[in-house]
């Protein structure tokens, strides 16, 4: 039987807008009330709770307060992404980006790249696919690190299965679904030479410190997640990538989303469809 839908108010839509986005960024403007309403509803159902203030409090206090919000974000936050999405923005990094890269770093051959609210992990496969084809054989002269992270739980435990569906490969090259993954003629398995070139971590971008503890980064990927904070944590997420970015990296947003407004500590690069900004030397300070 589906539970009914237990309906919000607006007060209560907005004390739980404002937990949301205190916690994550995540801006959830009046006209999406409806998608916290239906997708917690069942929560609701199933913690036996009868309305959104007693959920309210659950949030604020008690001992399952951190649970909760894992839980809670792992069903309001939108996990949309495929494998090869965008791949005019994809080419820019594997002919353009990447080669340039490999030459800076040939010295010390290790490459590491953060895919950032990387959802189910379709986008940092993706990654070490372009990857493992563009070094072919000389792989294993390299240490590659790619990290993949989000938010929610949920998305991340698939990814560290590696087993898709069709929708997820819907973009995805014939070419690369032959050599890169075995099927049952439902599921898609990526094969293991991938899955072992990514690692999975949760992180909230909200987390300022957690992000430098990973140290610096050649390359972040942070596609079609801005779109869901306002401009504030935008430039807090902006800024931090800045901070964790080598100084001849560079940052690949989605193709929806501009930063020349928020921050003056990128340039974009010029190429058409690539959405990718490099970042700009930090002014000199004269001495007094
Ligand atoms: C639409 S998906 C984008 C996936 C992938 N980057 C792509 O472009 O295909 C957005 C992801 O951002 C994650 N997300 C939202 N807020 C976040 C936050 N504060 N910290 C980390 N991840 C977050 C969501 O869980 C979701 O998986």
């Amino acid at each position: 039987m589906t539970p009914s839908r237990i309906s919000m108010t607006q007060p209560q839509f907005e004390k739980l807008s404002k937990i949301i986005y205190d916690r994550s960024g995540i801006h959830f403007p009046e006209a999406k009330k409806y998608i916290l309403e239906s997708r917690l509803s069942h929560r609701l159902g199933e913690l036996e709770l009868e309305n959104f203030d007693q959920y309210i409090a659950l949030l604020s206090m008690g001992p399952y307060q951190q649970d909760e919000f894992q839980e809670m974000f792992n069903r309001i936050t939108i996990n949309e992404t495929s494998f090869f999405r965008n791949d005019a923005q994809l080419d820019v990094f594997e002919k353009q980006v990447l080669p340039e890269l490999l030459e800076a770093r040939a010295r010390t051959k290790r490459l590491r790249i953060w895919s950032a609210a990387c959802s189910t992990g379709d986008e940092p496969y993706t990654l070490a696919i372009q990857l493992h084809r563009t070094l072919g054989v000389r792989m294993s002269d390299w240490t590659i690190e790619i990290l993949g992270t989000d938010i929610s739980e949920r998305a991340l435990n698939i990814a560290s299965e590696g087993k898709y569906t069709s929708y997820s490969i819907r973009t995805t090259p014939k070419t690369v679904l032959d050599r890169y993954f075995t099927t049952d003629g439902r599921n898609f398995t990526l094969s293991e030479d991938i899955r072992r070139m990514v690692t999975f971590e949760k992180h909230n971008l909200k987390d300022r410190l957690a992000a430098k503890r990973h140290g610096t980064w050649d390359i972040i990927f942070c596609r079609n997640v801005l779109i869901y904070f306002d401009d504030d944590m935008k430039r807090q997420v902006i800024n931090t990538f800045c901070d964790v970015l080598a100084p001849d990296g560079t940052l690949f947003i989605g193709h929806s989303e501009r930063i020349k407004d928020i921050t003056d500590r990128f340039e974009q690069i010029p190429v058409p469809q690539g959405f990718c900004y490099r970042k700009l030397a930090a002014p000199m300070k004269l001495a007094a």
